[in-house]
């Protein structure tokens, strides 16, 4: 089954509640939560404080990717607020071991997250002990960018991986994703697609999810 995790950064931050509620009701699987610190990606956004809220509203999966430097200083924030997968890049953290078992003894889901430049091998002593590989299909930052293509083929090779080693683990895919690109990705082994402008971009948010999922049905 192909999970559906639509993005809140391209929310209505005016009204945070209600777009949560809109996506739950149209049949989303996962809320992805985009936390960016102005220091590893260009952007802010929110922290713990929001996620805290909008638990108390919702039911939903809170996939909580992390796009800050030292992440192990909020971790623990974040679990308590409410987060059940802690997704955190490669590229953030000289400890990723650490890092992972960190996530991992507070009792949460653990991921980690490659920018598109960033190879696979950086995983290759770690992919055991996570439960989700992020792979970015753009430059993380901001939502409404070009899906990078690149990223197809490094799905392939991550699917090949984990059914060579026989491993339960998501391939999650994040940037671009809408019903042209859904197909691609689904079809290279991707099973989480996050949405971000081709969900809250659009009124029906039924129709939307429908739309991305008809799109590899
Ligand atoms: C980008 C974020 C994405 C973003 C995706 O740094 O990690 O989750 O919201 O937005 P779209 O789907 O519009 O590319
Ligand atoms: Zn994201």
């Amino acid at each position: 089954m192909i999970k559906i995790a639509p993005s809140l950064l391209s929310a209505d931050f005016s009204c945070l509640k209600e777009e949560v509620e809109s996506i739950e009701t149209a049949g989303a699987d996962w809320l992805h939560l985009d936390i960016m610190d102005g220091h590893f990606v260009p952007n802010i956004t929110f922290g713990p404080l929001v996620l805290k809220a909008l638990k108390k509203h919702s039911n939903l999966f809170f996939d909580t990717h992390l796009m800050i430097e030292n992440p192990d200083k909020y971790i623990q924030e974040f679990v308590s607020a409410g987060a059940d997968l802690i997704t955190v890049h490669a590229e953030t953290t000289p400890h990723l071991h650490r890092t992972i078992q960190n996530i991992k003894s507070l009792g949460v889901k653990a991921g980690v997250s490659l920018n598109p430049s960033t190879p696979l091998n950086v995983l290759e002593y770690v992919i055991e002990d996570i439960d989700l590989v992020l792979l970015m299909s753009v430059n993380p930052g901001f939502g409404g960018q070009k899906f990078i293509r690149s990223v197809v083929c490094k799905i392939n090779a991550l699917k090949k991986l984990i059914d060579e080693k026989n491993l339960n683990l998501s391939i999650q895919i994040d940037g671009g994703i809408n019903k042209e690109t859904a197909p691609l990705v689904v079809e290279a082994g991707a099973d989480v697609l996050v949405a971000g402008s081709a969900i809250f971009g659009h009124e029906n948010r039924k129709k939307a999810i429908d739309d991305i999922k008809k799109s590899y049905a």
